[in-house]
């Protein structure tokens, strides 16, 4: 792999930190056969909830002595790190996670914990980017046509200090052209649908680069939760859409392989919810006035726990929305998710309307899980 003067006297740093992140950014590209390294506009770091990493990644973030050289975001921690009791978090807990966060914002991090970074950054087809939060990883590659590889959230901090990474992979143009049509026949008509096929179809599609085909009109937002479930359930970065997607007239598809759903499949998960969490991802502003819609149809308290999680950007941006929804009763958590907070623990059943938490949660918290769209589980919050 070439590297400049300048890029090769980051080896021999002083400083360990940097060296180190050369060292890793290289290794990689060797081992991808990457011919330079490029630089990126943005990295975002997963993995820093201590219910994850516990004492060894805490202490690591905090041995870390650089700064980053361009915008880095953090992926979701263990709690909201305002109302962190209100979730049932424990003080040490709370002590150690606040440890984790504060030696990345000395970094020079961005203080929004968030798995939708492509909320916040202005990015064009055709960025190059470092992410590691999988959703955000196709959601960048397929509805924002900017390129990234499944960065590991350890890739992605060497990459932010050292402002590039390896050009291989889904870098390079000639990589994303997509591997197999998946013709939907089945009526789509909600994020939820998008979900429940994601899930159905995410581990055969693991290794490949779908192209969609939809026959009846689907909206742009609803692909977020395409996207996530894909990167949970197999490997996906990156899928095109036939009229959706960016990059979806790019390439040649007639020599493609065709998978044609004819229906949705009906997977049934039977409990009884204790707790309804939605907001993986992360809600956006439009999903938090769907919700708060939806509550005040009812305009009474909920019956059951409600939490919705969205970025503390986004609940700043909507303060009267957030207010409205938690007069019925509903919490509004930030910096967080019910799949890397252990608050989620303490349920039994959880419903979600996201097709990452159902992968997700019976692994990481082990709970049992219900799914519906939004709507149906605002209604089970009244039951
Ligand atoms: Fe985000 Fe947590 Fe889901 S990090 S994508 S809300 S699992």
């Amino acid at each position: 792999m070439y590297l400049s003067k300048e890029e090769e006297k980051l080896l021999e740093s002083d400083n360990e930190t940097i060296r180190k992140a050369m060292e890793i950014l290289v290794a990689i590209g060797k081992i991808f056969d990457a011919d330079r390294l490029i630089p990126v506009k943005s990295v975002q770091i997963s993995g820093i909830s201590y219910k994850n990493i516990g004492d060894a990644g805490l202490e690591w973030f905090e041995s870390l002595n650089a700064k980053f050289v361009i915008k880095a975001m953090i992926n979701p921690a263990g709690m909201d790190v305002i109302r962190w009791k209100e979730m049932g978090i424990d003080e040490g807990f709370y002590r150690k996670q606040m440890r984790i966060i504060n030696a990345l914002i000395r970094l020079g991090a961005d203080k929004t914990l968030t798995c939708t970074p492509y909320y916040f950054d202005s990015l064009k087809k055709g960025d190059h980017v470092a992410w590691a939060e999988s959703n955000a990883i196709v959601y960048a590659n397929s509805i924002l046509g900017v390129r990234t590889n499944r960065e590991s959230g350890i890739s992605a901090l060497a990459s932010g200090i050292i402002g590039k990474t390896p050009n291989y992979g889904l870098h390079v143009k000639k990589n994303r052209s997509p591997t197999v049509i998946v013709d939907v026949k089945a009526e789509i008509n909600s994020s939820a649908d998008l979900a429940m096929l994601g899930y159905s179809v995410g581990e055969k599609l693991s290794n490949s680069i779908p192209y969609f085909i939809f026959r009846n009109s689907i909206e742009r937002e609803w692909l977020k939760d395409l996207g996530a479930v894909l990167a949970a359930k197999g490997n996906t970065a990156l899928f095109h859409a036939e009229g959706l997607t960016p990059e979806y007239g790019d390439f040649e598809i007639d020599s493609l392989e065709r998978e044609v759903i004819d229906e949705l499949e009906e997977i049934e998960f039977d409990c009884e919810p204790d707790l309804i969490a939605i907001g993986c991802p992360h809600l956006s502003s439009s999903e938090l006035r769907q919700i708060a819609d939806l509550l005040f149809r009812n305009d009474k308290k909920v019956r059951k726990d409600v939490w919705l999680f969205t970025s503390r950007r986004v609940l700043e941006e909507n303060e009267d929305v957030a207010r409205k929804i938690e007069s019925y009763g509903v919490k509004v958590f930030a910096d967080t998710c019910m799949v890397v907070s252990p608050a989620t623990e303490n349920y039994e059943c959880v419903m979600v309307n996201s097709g990452k938490a159902l992968t997700y949660l019976p692994k990481h918290a082990g709970v049992m899980v219900k799914f519906g769209d939004i709507k149906e589980c605002i209604k089970e919050a009244y039951r």
